[in-house]
């Protein structure tokens, strides 16, 4: 069996859809991702119920600190049980070190964010960073490496480029993933499960795509498919 690539982003604000759509996928198929919006309506208490179903999570709460502050609730995330949890890497390189001090390596995966895909070379320029977004994102993506931490969440633009820029060991998380067919919605730049698999990706977050699908497993099972792998 195939470790699951695939993490089905939780874009709900009630435990009742986080559930319903749980509830038709197979953990053995893909993990979860608990962001924001649903761990703020929801609390650890879905967190705790999507893994008695035998999921394991990422906990999407991007950590943004002081070290102290950052340190206490990637402690509270591993004692929770999670499998992945993430910071900002735009916290430097102290807060940093204190969230990978907090957490033992080996134990739930401690990955960054770099500059959010969101931002355009206006809004980099209003917060006073200097420089193109691949750039920045190169210079985030080395501090997190130095940190020790895991790995990174990165764009499909990306992927390749932080695969070649730090080795096999370091993972990373590609959100943006579509199939040939489906809607791209909201999202800007997007690239397929092969492709992305192909450029390096480790894992995939995937949202919309499957909780969407009319019937979201055999949506997964048919990502595989596109990725060469049979489960
Ligand atoms: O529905 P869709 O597949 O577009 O959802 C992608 C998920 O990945 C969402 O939870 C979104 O917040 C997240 N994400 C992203 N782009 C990033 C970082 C995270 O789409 N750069």
């Amino acid at each position: 069996m195939h470790e699951p690539r695939i993490i089905v982003a939780l874009d709900f604000s009630s435990a009742e859809s986080a559930l319903r759509l749980a509830d038709q996928l197979d953990p053995r198929l893909c993990r979860l991702k608990v962001g924001k919006e649903l761990f703020t309506a929801t609390g650890p208490q879905l967190v705790e119920k999507l893994m008695a179903s035998g999921f394991e999570i990422f906990l999407d709460l991007k950590f943004h600190d002081i070290p102290n502050t950052v340190a206490n609730a990637c402690k509270a995330a591993t004692s929770l049980g999670v499998w992945m949890v993430n910071v900002h890497a735009l916290g430097g390189r102290r807060m940093l070190n204190a969230a990978r001090e907090a957490i033992e390596p080996g134990s739930t995966k401690l990955i960054a964010v770099t500059l959010l895909t969101s931002m355009n070379h206006e809004d980099i320029t209003d917060i006073g960073l200097v420089g193109e977004s691949e750039q920045i994102v190169a210079r985030l993506a080395q501090l997190t490496y130095d940190c020790n931490l895991d790995g990174v969440v990165c764009s499909a633009l990306e992927t390749a480029l932080l695969r070649q820029q730090f080795g096999n060991e370091f993972c990373l998380v590609t959100p943006g993933i579509r199939l040939h067919h489906d809607s791209i919605d909201d999202q800007k730049r997007v690239t397929t499960p092969m492709k992305a698999i192909a450029d390096g990706a480790n894992f995939l977050v995937i949202g919309r795509p499957i909780s969407q699908a009319i019937n979201p497993l055999q949506k997964c099972l048919e990502i595989y498919n596109e990725m060469g792998i049979f489960l």
